[in-house]
């Protein structure tokens, strides 16, 4: 099944419960929530609070949330309890990633692993039976608004390969011109955040579902 979870990085902040309520309405019942820390990618997100508002937004939302923060687990009660169902490490910022996506599964939420383009994906072999998604980033962490790297395509194909029936999501860069291809490679989640809070929310969400088959 194809899921488009938008990504609230891009989202215009002064006006965000109009927003989450737009985007969930037109179709996407899945938010990508962007935390960040500061090392980890150079940019600071938000936190915590700002989820816990997202939830009492989107009781029924699935919550996605993606931790581009060092040492993610860190983080992993309060992130939970704020209101996350799906919890992302990246792999580069764990010290025992075996270890981490225990603790996730252990504290009840679906469990995300994530590499950076420049990863092997060979790195996910040893994970991949263990976890619900593989997410796989098709810019350098941090930032929304840039362009797709196409090496990704062949990088989704690979993990694939290695598990038939886990979740590929992919990250940065996704419009509506490109989301056919990462389809076509063998991912089933697409993050967008500019391709779907630059412009008419509804209309962007309903394009990119129409080309999913949601
Ligand atoms: C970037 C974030 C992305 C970002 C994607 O590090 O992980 O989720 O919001 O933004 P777009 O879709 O604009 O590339
Ligand atoms: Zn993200």
């Amino acid at each position: 099944m194809n899921i488009l979870a938008p990504s609230m990085l891009s989202i215009d902040f002064g006006n965000m419960e109009r927003d989450l309520n737009e985007v969930y309405s037109a179709g996407a019942n899945t938010i990508h929530v962007d935390i960040m820390d500061g090392y980890f990618v150079p940019n600071i997100s938000f936190g915590p609070p700002v989820l816990k508002h997202v939830r009492r937004i989107l009781p029924d939302a699935v919550l996605d949330v993606h931790m581009m923060v060092i040492e993610p687990v860190r983080y992993l009660e309060m992130v939970r309890d704020a209101g996350a169902d799906n919890f992302t490490i990246h792999f580069e910022a764990s010290k025992d990633p075996e270890g981490d996506v225990k603790k996730i599964r252990e504290a009840g939420l679906k469990v995300g692993i994530s590499i950076k383009p420049n990863t092997p994906v060979s790195v996910l072999e040893p994970l991949i039976d263990k976890v619900d998604q593989v997410l796989i980033m098709s810019v350098e962490p941090g930032f929304g608004g840039q362009t797709f790297m196409p090496q990704a395509l062949e990088r989704i194909s690979a993990v694939r390969k290695i598990r038939g029936d886990v979740d590929i999501e992919v990250d940065g860069g996704i419009y509506l011109d490109n989301v056919k291809e990462v389809i076509g490679a063998g991912a089933n989640m697409i993050v967008a955040g500019s391709a779907v809070f630059n412009g008419n929310i509804t209309e962007n969400v309903k394009n990119f579902c129409e080309i999913l088959g949601i």
